[in-house]
Parts: structure tokens; C-alpha cells; sequence
């Protein structure tokens, strides 16, 4: 379905010269109209007129009588426009019969590759890993939905520096029982133990050193030790996974990209890319660009110096660059995509952009587009980075416990009377919508307080308020004891009715623009707008008392907005209960 916005660019352009670009907006203030474009003032400062005259003689050309009501001049030269209640009236009986809430798909699909949640072999996820989950998860429902083809993959941190250390750990010190019970955590105790008694004993670190290269040098032992590690850590990543309702096409860890390595190194080498430095190979500056925007130059107090992406260290042993830069030649190679994106914490901005400046020299002819989509930190209630009581790192599964178990308690004070399997069902639903809403809402790059009364209220923007909008509708058509009307035509006669209308056509108009910039909080608030319009609606005009044609027609209203709300939560991995 064409948006409306895209409708009216379309004929304004019709109207103006074609070397102007006409851009249509949601109007900032509503009682001058529903949308606006401020292209006469754009051409009336390069024609150095009047603006408001030449949105006048805009005005004279424009065509819109069936979308529109006559066009204004408003301000200081911005053309306003209100869409008829007619129009939108057709739109809703069109909305009503389309399985796709009115999104068609983009005119020019792309392939993309969404790397995203990547958490690391033997350490819990934590909370620092939800947000690259959701996010990421949100960001591919999106693209997919809008036609695009997305290949999700999970490149899990399964290689390194830390697995001479578990190595050892688990050769010396392993409680298989406590491994059985919760491996994770019998891991990182490992990894803990081992690490500390590096710090203070040369002997333990020189016996982990050994343990990494025998794992490096493929010994047999050692690599069935680790490929335990991978299985246990998957078995958990999987379970938190399934909880979150998020999948993947491909999980391809580092050690995946392991045998490409030297090969990187060389070609970077031979291009005259990377060179060496005490040992080690590095990719320095190229002197391209200015240095502000350089990621290979860094200030101090004596100016700008040398900030070289390392890509083999001096004893031989590639590093997350180097993988990084060999998993960019094989997703080239297997799926030939046109972009990909990058869902990390913020920390990592350093890494992506030399990452994406040697990928530029390396293979200077690829059109890929690579795009670092990153996020703030979750902060605890003293503002500080979010951690338990006892100041330990918050564990992913144990959060989504929690948040379950809170939702149940808030659920039993507002509906005593659900029975107890419908109330753990429910409870499900609005604790990991709440969860997934509150992180999805900010924008992605300011930390964000994590407060588990804020999130779970049903008043406000969270999704449990969405959840209940969806709800209340569901409720309408138990109590109407019917199914969607069959209606010919609809009356949008009163302003709410309209104005929820107009909403939900721009359904289509918000959900592109998440890509644009990799934002879901674009299509959160756009739901939270929705849900306030249908509300001003609910209360305003009666849908079970009304009758006949009136109550049909508000019923089909109903219907369509419970629809974009399912649906619109859905794209960000956020399910609806039938009551609550
Ligand atoms: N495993 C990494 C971490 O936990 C994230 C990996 C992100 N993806 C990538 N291609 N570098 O920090």
C-alpha cells in the first residue's frame, strides 16, 4: 500500500521544477493538518522571493482533491495538508483485508548479514550481551519483513587467549558434578581461579601458555576439551535463546575463520597494507583522510601520533581484527552480501571503524556497505553499569526469571481470578515484552537505567500498556460475540476516529525508517503513539453501544489497530497475550 506521505510527495513534486526534492513530513503541530512541506521555503531562499508567495503558486499547480482537503499556506511559507476522512475511510477497508498491516515490500531488496549477540564460550551471558540480542533480533525482524534477505549469524567468541587459561583449569581443578549442574558457571569459576593464580605465580601462567599452544597446534586432548566448552556454552546460549524467542541462520564462531588467517596477514602484507613493527604486523595510517576523522591516529599532549590496527602480534598469533577481516572475505565469498551489520556495545566503536578503513584498502572495489550499530551501557539504580547486590555481573537467564516472576506477581493483583497455567503463559509474555521494550525504546546509544517497576507498569510507554491495548480490543470482540465486520463503507466521523486512522497508515511510513539508521525506538514510539490514539479513541466513541454501520465501522477500526499493534510488537520480538 502506497503511504500517504509518498502520495502527497509525489504530487507536490508534480508541482514543482524536478530538480527539487520534495520532502513530505507528519505535520510538527496537528492543528494546522496531518502533514507538511517546507519546499517553498527551500526554493524561495535560492530564488531569493517570497516564500509564502511561492507556496501560493505551488498551491495553484498542486493536484489532491481526492486525497485532501484544499491545501493551506501556513507560518512563514510551510504548505499544510489534511487528508479527507473519505480517503482514509477506503485506506481502513484496505487495511482491514491486508495480512501485511499495509507494508509492501521495498522495491529493491538487498542481502544483508545481521552479526549480532556473539556472546564468548565459557562465560554466562550476561546483560551486556541483551541488548546485541534484541536489538539485533529486532533490526532482522524488520529487514525481513520488509522484503529484505537477511542472514542472522551468531559469531560466537569461541577462540583466544582465555582458553589456555580454562585448559588448565579444567585439567586441574574440574568439578565434574558442579559441571553437570550448571556448566557456565563451573567455567568461569575456572576461568577466575586459573587467571588469578597467573597473576601471582609465573609457573601457572607459563603452564596456561603451553596449554594454548598444544590447543593451537590441534592436540587431540586439548581440542576435545574445548570442543566440550563449545557444546556446554551452546547448550546454554541455546536455552536463553529459545526463552527469547530469537534465532539464527548460521552460528559461526572465530575459530570458524582460523585456517584464513595467514592468508589475511600475507595478502595485507603484499598489497602494502600491514606491515611489520617490532615483530608484529600492523595496518597504519594511509594519510586519506583528516586526522580528526583517522582511526589509526590518536592525540595526546604532543599531538597526533600512531594508533596502528594490529592484525599479527609478535608471537605469531592473529587477533579479533584478523578474524574480523577474514570473516568479512568469507561472508563475501558464501553469501556476496550488500550490507552488513554490526550489534555491539559501544566499546567497540574503536575496533569497527579501523576494521571497516583496512576492509576499505583491502578490497577497494566492494560496494559493501558495514555499518557498527552499537548501544549504551544498562545502568543499576546508583547510575552506575548494571550489576547484582553482590556486585557481580547480571546473568541473562536469571534476569528473564525474574522478570517472569514479577510480571506474575503484578498479573495476580490485577486479575486474581486467571487460572494458573493461563497466568504463567501471560506473565511470560509481559515480563520479556517488558524487558525487550524497555531496552528497545531508548535510543540505542545512551545508557539507560534498567528499573523493574518502570518497565512493568501498564501505564506509560512499556509494553505491558501495548500489550493492554491489544488486550482491551481482543476483549471488545469477546463481549461483541462476533467476528471482524464485513464492512462496505466506514464513516470516520469524529476526530479520534480519523485521527487513529491516520495512525495507522503510518505504520508503513515509520517501519522503512528503522533501517535507515538502524533504529527500533522509532517503531516503539510509533506503537505507543498508536496505542494513545486508539485509547483517545475508546474513550471518546463508543464501539459495543454505538449501532449498526457506526458500531461495524468502529469495530473494523478495532480490529485494525489490534492487528498493528500484533504486528508492530512482533517486529520487535515482543508477543501479545489474548487477556491479561
Ligand atoms: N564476542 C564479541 C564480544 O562479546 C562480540 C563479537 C561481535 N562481532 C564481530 N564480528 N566482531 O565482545
Amino acid at each position: 500500500m502506497e503511504t500517504i506521505q509518498s502520495l502527497l510527495q509525489a504530487r507536490v513534486q508534480a508541482a514543482v521544477p524536478g530538480d527539487w526534492v520534495v520532502q513530505v513530513q507528519p505535520a510538527a503541530d496537528r492543528r494546522f493538518g496531518d502533514y507538511q512541506t517546507n519546499i517553498a521555503m527551500l526554493m524561495a531562499r535560492q530564488q531569493k522571493a517570497n516564500p509564502r508567495q511561492v507556496a501560493q503558486s505551488i498551491l495553484e499547480r498542486i493536484a489532491v482533491e481526492d486525497l485532501c482537503f484544499p491545501p493551506e499556506v501556513a507560518g512563514a511559507g510551510f504548505l499544510n495538508f489534511k487528508v479527507r476522512p473519505e480517503f482514509l475511510a477506503a485506506r481502513m477497508l484496505d487495511l482491514s483485508k491486508d495480512p501485511r498491516c499495509g507494508i509492501g515490500a521495498v522495491a529493491r531488496p538487498k542481502k544483508m548479514v545481521v552479526d549480532f549477540s556473539s556472546p564468548n564460550v565459557a562465560k554466562p551471558m550476561h546483560v551486556g550481551h541483551i541488548r546485541s540480542t534484541i536489538l539485533g533480533d529486532a533490526i532482522a525482524r524488520v529487514a525481513e519483513f520488509l522484503g529484505h534477505a537477511v542472514v542472522r549469524d551468531n559469531h560466537i567468541g569461541d577462540w583466544g587467549t582465555q582458553f589456555g587459561m580454562l585448559l588448565l583449569g579444567w585439567k586441574r581443578e574440574l568439578d565434574p558434578e558442579a559441571l553437570q549442574r550448571d556448566p557456565l558457571s563451573e567455567m568461569e569459576r575456572l576461568y577466575k581461579l586459573v587467571s588469578a593464580r597467573c597473576k601471582e605465580d609465573p609457573a601457572t601462567l607459563e603452564a596456561a601458555r603451553e596449554e594454548l599452544v598444544r590447543l593451537q597446534g590441534g592436540d587431540p586432548e586439548n581440542l576435545g576439551f574445548w570442543k566440550e566448552m563449545i557444546r556446554l556454552s551452546q547448550g546454554q546460549f541455546d536455552a536463553v535463546y529459545g526463552r527469547l524467542g530469537v534465532r539464527f541462520d548460521v552460528t559461526l564462531g572465530e575459530s570458524f575463520y582460523n585456517a584464513r588467517l595467514k592468508g589475511v596477514v600475507q595478502d595485507l602484507c603484499d598489497r602494502g597494507i600491514a606491515r611489520e613493527s617490532e615483530g608484529a604486523f600492523c595496518v597504519f595510517s594511509d594519510e586519506s583522510v583528516p586526522p580528526e576523522e583517522d582511526p589509526f591516529l590518536i592525540r595526546d599532549r604532543e599531538g597526533w601520533r600512531p594508533n596502528p590496527a594490529l592484525v599479527q602480534k609478535s608471537d605469531g598469533a592473529a587477533n579479533y581484527t584478523t578474524t574480523d577481516l577474514a570473516t568479512l572475505e568469507y561472508r563475501m565469498e558464501e553469501w556476496n552480501p550488500e550490507e552488513i551489520v554490526y550489534v555491539t556495545d559501544g566499546r567497540q566503536q574503536l575496533h569497527f571503524r579501523q576494521l571497516f578503513a583496512v576492509f576499505r584498502r583491502w578490497k577497494p572495489g566492494s560496494t559493501l556497505r558495514l555499518a557498527h550499530v552499537w548501544f549504551g551501557t544498562i545502568l543499576g539504580p546508583d547510575g552506575k553499569p548494571f550489576k547484582t547486590r553482590s556486585g557481580e555481573t547480571v546473568r541473562l537467564s536469571e534476569l528473564l526469571d525474574e522478570a517472569e516472576e514479577r510480571a506474575g506477581r503484578v498479573l495476580a493483583e490485577k486479575n486474581p481470578d486467571l487460572p494458573e497455567a493461563e497466568r504463567l503463559e501471560i506473565a511470560r509474555l509481559i515480563g520479556l515484552g517488558a524487558v525487550k521494550y524497555a531496552d528497545l525504546l531508548p535510543n540505542r546509544q545512551s545508557d539507560y537505567v534498567f528499573s523493574w517497576d518502570k518497565m512493568l507498569s501498564f501505564q506509560g510507554n512499556t509494553a505491558p500498556y501495548l500489550q493492554n491495548a491489544y488486550v482491551r480490543i481482543r476483549s471488545i470482540f469477546r463481549k461483541a460475540g462476533c467476528g471482524v465486520p464485513q464492512c462496505a463503507a466506514l464513516d470516520l466521523g469524529t476526530e479520534p476516529e480519523r485521527d487513529l486512522a491516520l495512525k495507522l497508515l503510518q505504520f508503513g511510513e515509520v517501519l522503512p525508517q528503522v533501517l535507515d539508521d538502524y533504529r527500533p525506538n522509532l517503531l516503539a514510539n510509533y506503537l505507543f503513539e498508536l496505542a494513545n490514539a486508539f485509547h483517545t479513541f475508546y474513550e471518546a466513541c463508543p464501539v459495543l453501544k454505538s449501532e449498526g454501520a457506526l458500531r461495524e465501522g468502529r469495530l473494523l477500526l478495532c480490529d485494525n489497530a489490534a492487528r498493528v499493534l500484533q504486528c508492530g510488537l512482533g517486529l520487535l520480538g515482543i508477543g501479545v497475550p489474548e487477556r491479561m
